[in-house]
């Protein structure tokens, strides 16, 4: 039993293989949340709690002739209001009186098998029979109330056992007679009384998404967010707690990550007590619900992972929940399509006779998938227009996609082609019939970027727009996978559906609207396959990988930038979740210059495909590819189901960088490395490798020498005969693949 609740102490019990998680109803009603780490064996850890008098830290009135106990210094799993606790809240409302105070107290609990889903948002999906490593999760839903202000809060827990993970989130309803406005709403509160914790987030920019960051927690308050409507390259909506001395291999690591695409906040502090505190929801500067009586609202999930031994593992237990139970299972076992995308190799100067020649050449080369990027529609020769209309150009395409699409079938591939469904461009018919489907301010000019705006997604006529025009495009081509862009921030929310007092629900509304018609989408074509995009990796969150197995990392496609952008994005998400293409050398976006071997190695730790004009490639370099492919699908199961290590620390300032993919049964291994800043005479790279067999014998396929399990994991891998190349045949950025396969 993953979960138990014992009656006597009120104590209830989360126990995942690696972890547990405690709290406790206290003698008036707290919630009290006691712990979360490695397992203590179901002993009631509230002994570690003293109740001291600081001062200033007052009592609730049930509490007041022990002034020890303040709401201010007790850890809670979810606080109330301006009742208090001075610290981070949960929550912020308003009562129709006025009154900003909520007191929860607990009411009931329940404890159910499988794990529970929620409505119209994301969630982690339990063992309903679909999926391909099934588990029995359980669920625990808590229920606490204020009963003046008429609020009930339940609180859900999932439990994944085997894969050392809970989930989290939160379903309030207005069970008074009068409305309440919800001016926060937080998914998870969570204290850790004691110890000292940094906390890694992944920050970035539009082409450097998710750079890996790492802070001490001191006396203040961190704040992770975005308010631009989607989760954003600038803040991803993923954070990690971890000892001060925890590195790749050793030491406590916490993951909580955010199920959800829109704006959302993280928030950590440490209190005067010295307990640290976080907080994670949706982004609140702007938010204000009006929940009505009878009505509810959920925050969305979120993934917590505890881990004992190091970041690698933390990210490991990611890599399961995601690829296993977010991600749609029937991906768990297909193999995904080898694509050639035509945005960096015409960007909008095509037609069908320049696109046909790239798909005979990816034939040859063995792509399995032709992408039509952006400016098939409308009048779309330039990002100045025409988003809204999803309407084939037929200058540009004589005879339409289908005979496209068709032509690239009789070449022995599929057709995928890129939509941006949430935008619309102020050049556009869609605009001039439906002004007001765009989202903008009344009688103010609207903020306008990448010369669009950003449309109404609340609204359900426009849902209904979009499900009817891709629908058609999707049916009539018979389109195998569309790319689903979003290419810009959002601003200006408001809409004009929704009543004055409601203008503050707009952001969470307009994602709601797009996680629809997502939903309705794929409910009428379950076989198509969505490739997540918002200016490359914008909205690269596990509320998006609910719907699409794959999310375009970066329109940075340099394979050296790309090496941190991927590895940041790997201490959440696994390597089968990361669009990844090989492009053209110098790279578009940086300049710079490498080999076609170290961008293919860098595209492979990913979905990988091609993105670059394949009819300007010379002969050795089409061979080469046609090799890289071969290697690719040779290695395909063991880079997207193995075990993912860093290899290396950003914190060791090295000049190089590797990873590897172990075979979850130990019998091979694929480490990957790429020389990052090239100097002469440079010390050795050295490496130990994870995931073998100690007592097991390995070779490097294509060498002579037999290695030790143990001696590859304790004493290491030196890269010897690479830096001797790389002096003999000096090179920029100099990398390789080595297959070690254990051989007894
Ligand atoms: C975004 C995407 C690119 C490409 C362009 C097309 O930037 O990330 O891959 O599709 O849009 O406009």
């Amino acid at each position: 039993m993953s979960i138990v609740y014992n009656q006597e102490a009120k104590l209830f019990v989360l126990s995942t293989k690696n972890s547990e998680y405690q709290m406790k109803v206290d003698e008036i009603g707290i919630l009290q949340h006691l712990y979360y780490g490695a397992p203590v064996g179901g002993m009631d850890m509230s002994y570690r709690l003293w109740h001291m008098d600081r001062g200033f830290s007052g009592n609730p009135y049930e509490y007041q002739d022990d002034r020890g106990k303040s709401l201010d210094t007790l850890p809670q799993e979810f606080t109330g209001a301006n009742v208090g606790d001075l610290r981070i809240s949960s929550l912020s409302v308003r009562a129709a009186n006025g009154s900003r105070s909520c007191d929860l107290r607990y009411k009931s609990h329940e404890i159910l098998p499988g794990k529970y889903e929620l409505e119209g948002l994301p969630y982690v999906r339990g063992n309903n029979g679909t999926l391909a490593v099934e588990e029995d999760a359980q669920s625990l839903i808590i229920t606490l109330e204020d009963t003046i202000l008429g609020l009930e809060v339940k609180l859900l827990y999932g439990v994944f056992e085997k894969k050392d993970v809970i989930t989290r989130a939160m379903i309030m309803t207005n069970r008074g007679k009068e409305y309440i406005r919800i001016n926060k709403l937080s998914s998870v509160c969570i204290d850790f009384p004691y110890g000292r914790y940094d906390l890694i987030h992944f920050h970035g920019r539009h082409c450097m998404e998710r750079q890996m960051e790492r802070v001490p927690v001191n006396h203040d308050i961190i704040s992770i967010q975005s308010k631009r409507g989607m989760s954003s390259h600038h803040h991803n909506p993923f954070v990690i707690l971890c000892d001060e001395d925890t590195n790749q291999t050793q030491g406590n690591s916490w993951g909580f990550m955010m199920m959800y695409s829109g704006n959302h906040k993280t928030e950590v502090e440490k209190d005067f007590t010295d307990s640290t505190r976080l907080v994670m929801g949706l982004q609140n500067t702007n938010f204000a619900w009006r929940l009505e009586a009878g009505d509810s609202l959920t925050a969305p999930e979120v993934i917590m992972t505890y881990a004992a031994e190091g970041l690698n593992q933390l990210s490991r237990n990611y890599h399961h929940i995601i690829r296993e139970n977010v991600v749609d299972a029937k991906y768990y076992n297909l193999e995904r399509p080898v694509l050639i995308n035509n945005w960096e190799a015409t960007y909008f100067d095509f037609n069908t006779e320049k696109i046909l020649d790239i798909a005979d050449q990816a034939k040859d080369i063995g792509i399995d998938m032709l992408v039509l990027d952006d400016g098939w529609f409308g009048k779309r020769n330039n990002d100045h227009t025409s988003l809204g209309d999803w309407f084939v150009n037929e200058e540009k395409l004589p005879g339409g996609l289908k005979k496209l699409a068709d032509g690239v079938r009789e070449r022995g591939m599929k057709f995928g082609l890129w939509f941006e469904p949430e935008m619309i461009s102020e050049d556009s018919d869609l605009f001039r019939a439906h002004p007001d489907w765009a989202m903008t301010d009344p009688e103010r000019k609207p903020m306008i970027s990448r010369s669009q705006m950003v449309l109404d997604m609340s609204r359900k006529d426009v849902q209904d727009y979009l499900f009817e025009r891709m629908s058609e495009i999707i049916r009539d081509a018979d389109i195998y996978y569309v790319k689903w862009d979003f290419n810009r921030s959002v601003a200006n929310f408001y809409s004009r559906e929704l009543p004055t007092d409601r203008q503050g629900e707009v952001a969470h509304r307009f994602i709601l609207g797009t996680y629809a018609l997502l939903d309705r989408l794929l409910k009428e074509f379950p076989n198509l396959m969505i490739e997540g995009c918002a200016g490359g990796g914008g909205r690269f969150d596990a509320g998006m990988l609910f719907y699409c197995p794959q999310i375009w990392t970066s329109d940075d496609t340099d394979p050296i930038a790309r090496l941190r952008i991927q590895e940041g994005t790997s201490y959440g998400y696994p390597v089968s979740t990361m669009g990844s293409h090989v492009s053209a050398s110098p790279n578009h976006q940086t300049g710079r210059q490498t080999s076609l071997k170290t961008r293919g190695i860098a595209a492979m730790s990913g979905t990988f495909g091609y993105e670059l004009d394949l009819t300007k490639i010379s002969e050795e370099e089409k061979e080469l590819m046609k090799q890289q492919i071969k290697d690719f699908r040779k290695y395909y199961w063991l880079i997207q189901h193995g075990e993912y290590y860093r290899l290396t620390d950003e914190r060791d300032q090295n000049y190089f960088t590797a990873w590897e993919f172990s075979g979850a049964d130990a019998s091979e291994a694929l480490v990957n490395i790429v020389i990052t800043d090239s100097h002469a005479n440079p010390e050795l790279p050295w490496v130990k490798l994870h995931g073998l067999d100690p007592e097991g014998w390995y070779m490097i396929e294509g060498g002579d020498r037999r290695y030790k399990g143990a001696a590859l994991m304790n004493g290491g891998f030196v890269f010897g005969q690479l830096i001797e190349n790389m002096m003999k045949e000096p090179d920029n950025y100099p990398s390789a693949q080595y297959h070690f396969v254990k051989v007894g």
